[in-house]
């Protein structure tokens, strides 16, 4: 081998067994493999020998660069994989299906409350339907005998959309989509979000829900409603309230009753939330008009029914003693995540 070729390989050697680090290897490739490196260097001046010399000494010094190539290249692999390992072992395992060490979020109290008034029915047989949010004019109005121009439009002005379609006013527009899918005899709660536009203040939202309930039988009477309101009231109150039933008027029962209990706020001294009246109108109720049964499909000479539709925002607002109706709207977490998950 040639001298120069022997000094180049042992050299490199020697720096070999004393570098450690991927820096030290990255140095090492540009001290000898590099543009102005030691080896490029040397076959640079292989034109500055005699022929012979310089066919052998360069065949040596290719050969001797890819050794170098080579045992630097291993070197830099094993350095990376090494730092990987490293790294790797440094990661907490994390188990997926851990339960959350942080504390869950809570239900919203209006949740709570629906769920416990549907538990309450279910357990009577009830149904539990879901009704839309975006209804025909027919379904909110038409079908529960509200025909167009009828004063009692007035009452439930709202959002209409382009289509002619409307943000529904009452869970009742859900009557009729649910008497002809259930027929009759039925049991049926259906809760859902309405929409008016009110003037907003502390009992009024444009958005709230209600919960309605339906049952249509052959001898459904009013001491059937009578009976299904008082124990709803017990249940959720889980106590004696002062209510009391005076007629009301709605287009789709007959007879019509407004079912208003004692204020709860105030103990029915009077107070915004109950207008200073000392009432609430919390469940207007009555036996539903022949006219929503035939347009039901359900023949009115043989069956009756009853139907109710429970302000259910304004159930919460009494059960928790919220004063204001727009705090249950708000988002506002310090109010509503005090009432437990459940
Ligand atoms: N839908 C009526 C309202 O929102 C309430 C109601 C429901 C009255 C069922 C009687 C029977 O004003």
């Amino acid at each position: 081998m040639s001298t120069t070729a022997e000094q180049l390989k042992k050299a490199f050697a020697e720096k070999m067994a004393q570098a450690k680090s991927l820096s030290e290897f990255n140095e090492l490739r540009v001290e000898f493999l590099g543009k102005k490196g030691v080896l490029t260097e040397a076959l640079k001046g292989l034109k500055n020998l005699p022929e012979e010399e310089r066919k052998e000494t360069g065949k040596q010094l290719n050969l001797l660069r890819a050794e170098m190539e080579n045992a630097i290249s291993e070197k830099i692999t094993a350095c990376e994989e090494a730092a990987r390992a490293e790294a790797l072992s440094k990661i907490v395992p994390v188990d997926l299906t851990m339960p959350a060490a942080e504390k869950l979020g809570s239900l919203h109290p209006v949740t709570i409350i629906q769920r416990e008034i549907e538990d309450i029915f279910r357990s009577m047989g009830f149904i539990i339907e879901d009704g839309n949010e975006v209804e025909t004019e027919y379904n909110n109005f038409e079908a529960v005998n509200i025909p167009k121009h009828h004063p009692a439009r007035d009452m439930q002005d709202t959002y209409y959309l382009d289509n002619g379609q409307l943000l529904k006013t009452h869970t009742s527009a859900a009557q009729n989509r649910i008497l002809r899918k259930y027929g009759a005899p039925c049991k049926v709660l259906f809760p859902g979000r309405c929409f008016r536009n009110e003037a907003l203040d502390a009992s009024h939202e444009n958005t709230f829900l209600q919960m309605e309930g339906m049952m249509v039988g052959e001898d459904v009477s009013i001491s059937n409603l009578v009976y299904f309101m008082k124990l709803l009231l017990t249940e959720v109150f889980k106590r004696e309230v002062k209510v009391r039933l005076r007629p009301g008027f709605f287009p789709f029962v007959e007879p019509g009753f407004e079912l208003d209990i004692s204020c709860l706020i105030c103990g029915g001294e009077g107070c915004p939330t109950c207008k200073n009246s000392g009432w609430v109108e919390l469940l207007p109720c009555g036996m539903i008009h022949p006219n929503v049964l035939t347009m039901g499909g359900v023949d009115p000479e043989k069956y009756t029914g009853f139907a109710f539709g429970l302000g259910l925002t304004r159930l919460v607002m009494m059960r928790y003693g919220i004063k204001d109706i727009r705090t249950l709207n708000s988002g506002n977490l310090k109010a509503l995540s005090q009432f437990g998950t459940k």
